[in-house]
């Protein structure tokens, strides 16, 4: 599909930027099905230490920023007088032109579609992370994020992932400066990779962030240039991250006590919880419940990406005397090589549900393939979509909605039947490319 139309088509200067519009991998076995996050050994835990980097300080303090910021507040009021806001989110996209990547840009344009009513229309992308894949990453940004990207309508907010912070030392020496341009810009001005898009850098105040927006606040978090598991805090990076998000859940435990019932969203590159073979990250999951439970705020979705598939596990956090499910979401299959979920022992796939190790948490659906979340928030409720590429079906591949005010998943997709061979298979066209997650 749309494998025709790419990069060629010239942009005349009719995207408006700024608004809404009117491998074949080794065979992985789980050991235990139910292992859902790593733990290191020592001797392991020292190797990936080795390879976090200090996080940059945001260039405000706090670094919050309003959606007003991003897209104009004609389009806010918009939104909020629609009583919902939609947004894109999908990580791993570093791919190029004609290619999974933006298969996945034309299925999430035409979601833009003018003839919707404007409560379906996107306000932005949220980036899960790893925007660039490999060395001179400000040249990569031509060809893996704006020429891709050319013709997506939305402006682009995101949150690094380990190869957009990983160091590489004669192209490469200082980690995420490519994407501090790109992202982090002090001003919007379009920057030379990104050539005859008008697309400008993004102003996020920071690699870690808050975006305020109508009915959901999205917690944006770096979380480091490992590729085996994801840290929000550590010697190696700092505290001013943790700090960070603990005075934003404080206030926002003070906002939800005078009755504002906006929806949270965190996320974050790499995930809590995954069945891949990029595991889940025990140590920063253990540190996100440490701030949930000194503020006694927890998110009610938590996004990521890292693992090249879709993976939706449901867990169950109390809180004071509330049990809360939260969906945690791994949606890194944005078209940087699809890479399936484990299999189990007997080398056949996993059925889902399937619940984890401490029992508190379960993964509830995945897929072996590309594809991109639709968030839908409004005052009442949080609904996650999850769209296939190619597309499998008319409409969402996976759904969940959570109730807002009871913290309590009231509709979800029944588990999908998965061919053996794999959704990446059974649609030939992007095999599994086994590269760095
Ligand atoms: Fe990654």
């Amino acid at each position: 599909m749309s494998k025709k139309s790419g990069s060629k088509e010239k942009s005349k200067g009719t995207l408006a930027l700024t608004r809404l519009v009117s491998t074949d991998p080794e065979p992985q076995f789980l050991g235990d099905p139910a292992e859902f996050q790593a733990r290191f050994d020592a001797a392991r835990s020292e190797a990936v230490h080795a390879m976090l980097h200090k996080i940059p300080a945001p260039r405000r303090s706090p670094p919050v920023l309003a959606l007003e910021d991003v897209i104009g507040p004609e389009d806010v009021v918009k939104i909020r007088g629609c009583g919902r806001i939609v947004f894109h989110a999908v990580g791993d996209t570093g791919k190029g032109k004609h290619s999974s990547q933006t298969d996945i840009v034309d299925l999430m344009r035409a979601d833009y579609d003018p003839s919707r009513p404007p409560t379906d229309q996107p306000a932005f992308l949220l980036h899960l992370g790893d925007v660039v894949y490999g060395t001179n990453k400000e040249d990569l940004y031509r060809d893996q994020f704006y020429r891709p990207n050319n013709k997506y309508p939305g402006r682009i907010l995101g949150v690094p992932g380990n190869h957009d912070g990983e160091i590489n030392e004669n192209t490469d020496p200082k980690s995420l400066a490519a994407f501090r341009h790109n992202f982090v810009a002090k001003k919007p001005k379009r920057r030379a990779a990104a050539g005859s898009s008008l697309r400008p850098a993004m102003t996020q105040p920071g690699v870690y962030f808050l975006l305020e927006a109508p009915f959901v606040r999205v917690i944006g978090l770096y979380t480091n240039a490992a590729d085996e598991a994801g840290f929000l805090s550590a010697e190696e990076i700092g505290f001013a991250q943790k700090d960070f998000l603990i005075d934003q859940l404080k206030l926002i435990a003070g906002k939800r006590a005078d009755g504002d019932t906006a929806a949270l969203l965190i996320a974050t590159h790499h995930p809590p919880y995954s069945a891949s073979d990029h595991p889940g990250s025990k140590e920063m999951l253990d540190d996100f419940d440490d701030a949930f439970r000194q503020t006694g705020v927890a998110p009610d979705l938590f996004l990521s990406g890292h693992a090249h598939n879709y993976q939706r596990f449901t867990r169950s956090f109390t809180l004071g005397n509330r049990t809360m499910e939260i969906p945690f979401i791994v949606a890194g299959g944005g078209g940087h090589g699809a890479s399936p979920i484990q299999l189990r022992e007997d080398g056949q796939l996993v059925k889902t549900p399937l619940r984890g190790a401490d029992g508190d948490h379960s993964l509830q659906q995945y897929y072996n393939g590309y594809g991109y979340l639709l968030v839908k928030a409004t005052a009442e409720e949080l609904n996650v979509e999850f769209y296939s590429s190619p597309p499998t079906r008319s409409g969402p591949t996976d759904s969940v909605t959570v109730d807002l005010e009871a913290h309590k998943i009231v509709r979800e997709t029944g588990p999908l039947d998965h061919p053996l061979e794999g959704e990446v298979e059974r649609h030939g066209k992007h095999k599994h490319h086994h590269g760095g997650n």
